[in-house]
């Protein structure tokens, strides 16, 4: 059983995941410390989901910031290994998702010789041009606990030749803070703040490089938007690597009926979310929210790692072409929501988590050599 693990989040998709697992280590009385990498700093990418999501405050910042893959994860790694090496007490690391503070920390953990858990294991998109991909590829191979949110995750881990006896399947850890925060959520003003009305608007996310960074991709993506308002008012929330790039392409918006907003915090996000007639996305944790939620998602990306929200959910793969995502919106219109009754995505996933950690360590084999801790 583990006593004192570290907990790590670093970028806005972490803290959604993180806040259970800090919360259930609370209740069974384990003395977990988050720390946070830095790698999201901006407040409303990073602090706001504090307060909205209770979580305690991190015991370190590692304020490691933005920079290229290289010197992103490598920046983790320095900070976090020396930030271990202070800690002689830590006796699991525990990381989430499949950004760069993931993997970077899962890699330090692994070479220290502690037990490292992956919330979110097994997810695979089986396209390695994905940052993401390879990171999820590479922690989920050092991983002494490889925790899955759905079936599909204990399938790729097995074809991958991982052992059983490392897996467990616990469900979705994100919409264990959805379902926490949707009452809270329904009362927020955000709807009246920005001129929207229930059921009146599509809701748009977009952040991946294979998109955003791609000036022509994204300028037919923009004039797919315009489109797609003539039917819908939209509201776009925007993350900072697209605003960099719409500033860069300098487009303009007049007169169409899109509404740019800055990164929402979690609760307003959700409310829209929930009140919105179709989610258009690249995110994602927005997949699965939206599976939770029951609003249709049209996810504009060729790939899901998430083929669930396929499958059970409300998700449909849309691609980048223009005529295709104008049909999918027309038929999400005219659409039912029904919330997806996805096995496990009950709220207790977190609490699975810490009943696995609560007990022996899965396989010896896979437990690194202890180095005098
Ligand atoms: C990262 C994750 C991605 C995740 C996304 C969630 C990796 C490889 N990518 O992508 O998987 O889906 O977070 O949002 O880890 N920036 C700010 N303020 C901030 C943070 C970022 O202005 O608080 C800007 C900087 O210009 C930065 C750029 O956004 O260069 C990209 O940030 P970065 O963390 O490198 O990647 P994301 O695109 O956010
Ligand atoms: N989110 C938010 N505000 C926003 C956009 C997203 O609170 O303006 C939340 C969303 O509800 C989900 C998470 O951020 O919980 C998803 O993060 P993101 O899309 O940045 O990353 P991804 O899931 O694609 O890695």
């Amino acid at each position: 059983m583990i006593r004192k693990p570290v907990v790590i989040a670093g970028a806005r998709p972490n803290f959604p995941k993180v806040a259970p697992v800090m919360h259930a280590f609370e209740r069974c009385g384990i003395d977990a410390q988050l720390v946070h990498t830095g790698q999201h700093y901006d407040a409303a990418m990073s602090a706001s989901f504090f307060d909205a999501l209770d979580i305690p405050e991190p015991v370190a910042n590692l304020e490691i910031g933005s920079g290229s893959h290289g010197e992103q994860t490598a920046g983790v790694m320095v900070a976090f290994e020396q930030w271990l090496d202070g800690h002689p007490e830590v006796d699991a690391v525990l990381v989430v998702g499949d950004v760069n503070s993931t993997v970077a920390c899962g890699l330090v953990a692994a070479k220290a010789g502690i037990p490292l858990g992956h919330i979110e294991a097994g997810l695979r998109s089986f396209d390695r041009t994905m940052p993401e991909e390879i990171n999820r590829v590479v922690v989920d191979s050092l991983a002494t606990w490889l925790f899955t949110p759905s079936e599909d995750g204990d399938v790729n881990l097995s074809a991958e030749g991982v052992e059983p006896s490392r897996v467990f399947r616990v469900g979705n850890v994100m919409v264990d803070s959805l379902f926490r925060a949707l009452p809270a959520a329904k009362q927020r003003p955000v709807l009246d703040e920005f001129g929207l009305t229930e059921g009146g608007f599509g809701l748009v996310t977009l952040h991946r490089p294979a998109l955003v960074d791609d000036p022509m991709r994204l300028a037919d993506m923009l004039a797919t938007l315009c489109d797609v308002a003539e039917r819908i008012p939209l509201a776009f929330p925007v993350h900072p690597r697209t605003r960099n790039m719409l500033e860069q392409l300098g487009v303009s918006l007049d007169g169409v009926d899109i509404t740019l907003l800055d990164p929402q915090q979690y609760l307003d996000f959700l409310r829209l979310e929930a009140s919105a007639a179709v989610v258009i996305t690249d995110s994602g944790g927005v997949q699965e929210e939206t599976t939770a939620l029951g609003v249709p998602c049209l996810t504009v990306r060729e790939n899901t790692e998430r083929p669930i929200t396929i499958t059970l959910g409300t998700n449909v793969l849309v691609g980048f072409d223009h005529d295709r995502i104008v049909a999918a919106v027309d038929d999400a219109l005219g659409q039912a929501r029904t919330p997806a009754a996805v096995p496990l995505w009950d709220g207790r996933a977190a609490e699975r988590i810490v009943q696995v950690l609560s007990g022996p360590l899965p396989s010896a084999r896979f437990v690194p050599p202890s180095l005098d801790r």
